[in-house]
C-alpha cells in the first residue's frame, strides 16, 4: 500500500452500521444475517467492518479466503464464519481448528475436512454449494442428491444447508431469478424428503434481500448494500443507504493554459479556449481508474469540475475555469459529498464503465484508510 498524506480515504463505520440496521429491518425477525465481508470488506477493511457489523448484531460473516477467516478469529471475532469459496484440501486442518464453516462442492475436500474433524474430535460445518444458473461455483443440480448421499460416510461433517448464488437478481425482470429459486426450492425439498434437515439454506444477495422476500430462506447474505450502494441503479431501494467510503485530496497546482494546448499523456484533450487547470495528486496508483480520463468529475467548493486528458499514475488534471480563483491546497472531493453535491461510487463506476464494487475495492486497497464513527 502506498502511503501519502495527499489523499484521504475515509470509511464511516457509523454509516456501515446504519446500512446494516436498514437491511436487517427488511428481513423477518427469524432470518439470520450474514454480512459479506470478503475481499477486505469490499475494500473497506475486513476487521473494522467485521467488528462494527458483529457489534451491531450480524449473525454470520461471509469471507472469501481461509486467510480472511483466520484473521477474523485472530482478532477475537467468534461468530460463525462461512468461507464462501470453500477450501483447498490442504486448508482443512486449520479451517476446522478455527471453527470456520466452508462452502462445499468437491468430494476430495469433503474427505479431508471429515478427516481433519475426526482428528480434532470436532464437527465441521459445511454449506453445500449448488449452481442453479450462475454458471460459476457449485455442484450442478443433478449432482446434489448423489453428493449428499456420499456425505453419509462422513458423520463428522455437519451439512448446515444448501446454498446458491443469483446471476441477475439486480434486474427488474425477475423471470430468470425465479427459475433459479424454483430450482433451489425443488432441490431443498428433494433433499429434505431424504432426511437432510438443511436448516441454514441461503441464496439472497443484496438484490434479492431488497426485492425478493421469497428468496430470504433462513439467512440472507448481502454485501454491496451494506457499503452504501444499491445493486441496481435504475430504481431506488426501499431504505435510505448511507455512503460508507469517501475520498478527498487537495489541489497541488493551479495553472492557466492558452487555447490549443494539450493536456497529459497521449494529448487526448486540447484546450478550445483559455483553461484554468487544477492538478490533483491522485491517479491510478491510488485506484483512481485511468478509465476516468476525459469522463470523470470531481467536486471543488461543491461544484463539479471535469477531468481533462488522461488520468496518470499519480496525477489528474481537472478544469476549473468556471470557478473563481481556485488556490493550491483547496480540498477536492473525488468520492463523497460537498455542499449538497455528491459523487457516488455509482457515478465513478458509470464513468469508468464498471460497478461500484470494483471502485470501492480499487480505492480501498490502494490507499491508507481512516476510520470514522468507530
Ligand atoms: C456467494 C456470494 N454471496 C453473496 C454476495 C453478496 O452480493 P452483493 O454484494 O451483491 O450483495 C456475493 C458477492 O459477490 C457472493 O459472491
Amino acid at each position: 500500500m502506498i502511503v501519502t498524506s495527499m489523499v484521504d480515504l475515509a470509511v464511516d463505520l457509523a454509516a456501515l452500521r446504519h446500512n446494516y440496521r436498514q437491511l436487517r429491518g427488511l428481513c423477518d425477525p427469524g432470518v439470520k444475517f450474514m454480512a459479506v465481508v470478503k475481499a477486505d470488506a469490499y475494500g473497506h477493511g475486513l476487521l473494522p467492518a467485521a467488528r462494527a457489523l458483529a457489534a451491531e448484531g450480524a449473525d454470520y460473516l461471509g469471507v472469501g479466503s481461509l486467510e480472511e477467516g483466520l484473521s477474523l478469529r485472530r482478532a477475537g471475532l467468534n461468530l460463525p464464519v462461512l468461507l464462501l469459496l470453500g477450501i483447498l484440501p490442504e486448508e482443512a486442518e486449520p479451517a476446522v481448528a478455527a471453527g470456520l464453516e466452508a462452502a462445499l462442492f468437491r468430494q476430495d475436500v469433503a474427505q479431508t475436512l471429515a478427516a481433519a474433524a475426526a482428528a480434532q474430535g470436532k464437527k465441521a460445518g459445511v454449506h453445500l454449494k449448488v449452481d442453479t444458473g450462475m454458471g460459476r461455483l457449485g455442484l450442478l443440480p443433478e449432482e446434489v442428491l448423489p453428493f449428499l448421499e456420499g456425505l453419509r460416510a462422513y458423520p463428522q461433517l455437519e451439512v448446515l444447508g444448501l446454498i446458491s448464488h443469483l446471476a441477475v437478481a439486480d434486474q427488474e425482470d425477475k423471470s430468470y431469478t425465479l427459475r433459479q429459486l424454483e430450482q433451489f426450492t425443488g432441490l431443498l425439498k428433494a433433499a429434505r424428503d431424504r432426511g437432510w434437515e438443511l436448516p441454514l439454506s441461503h441464496i439472497a444477495n443484496s438484490a434479492a434481500l431488497w426485492e425478493l422476500k421469497d428468496a430470504h430462506f433462513a439467512l440472507v447474505r448481502p454485501g454491496i448494500m451494506l457499503y452504501g450502494s444499491p445493486p441496481a441503479t435504475d430504481r431506488l431501494p426501499p431504505v435510505l443507504l448511507q455512503p460508507v467510503m469517501s475520498l478527498t485530496t487537495r489541489v497541488l497546482q493551479v495553472k492557466r493554459l492558452p487555447p490549443g494546448e494539450s493536456i497529459s499523456y497521449g494529448r487526448t484533450y486540447t484546450t478550445p479556449d483559455w483553461c484554468d487547470l487544477a492538478v490533483l495528486p491522485i491517479g491510478y496508483a491510488n485506484g483512481y481508474s485511468r478509465l476516468l480520463s476525459n469522463r470523470g468529475e470531481v467536486l471543488i467548493r461543491g461544484r463539479r469540475a471535469p477531468i481533462r486528458g488522461r488520468v496518470c499514475m499519480n496525477l489528474t488534471m481537472v478544469e476549473v475555469s468556471h470557478l473563481e480563483d481556485i488556490q493550491a491546497g483547496e480540498p477536492v472531493v473525488l468520492l463523497g459529498e460537498d455542499r449538497g453535491e455528491r459523487i457516488s461510487g455509482d457515478d465513478l463506476a458509470g464513468w469508468a464503465q464498471t460497478i461500484s464494487y470494483e471502485i470501492y475495492l480499487a480505492l480501498g486497497n490502494a490507499n491508507p484508510r481512516r476510520y470514522l464513527g468507530a
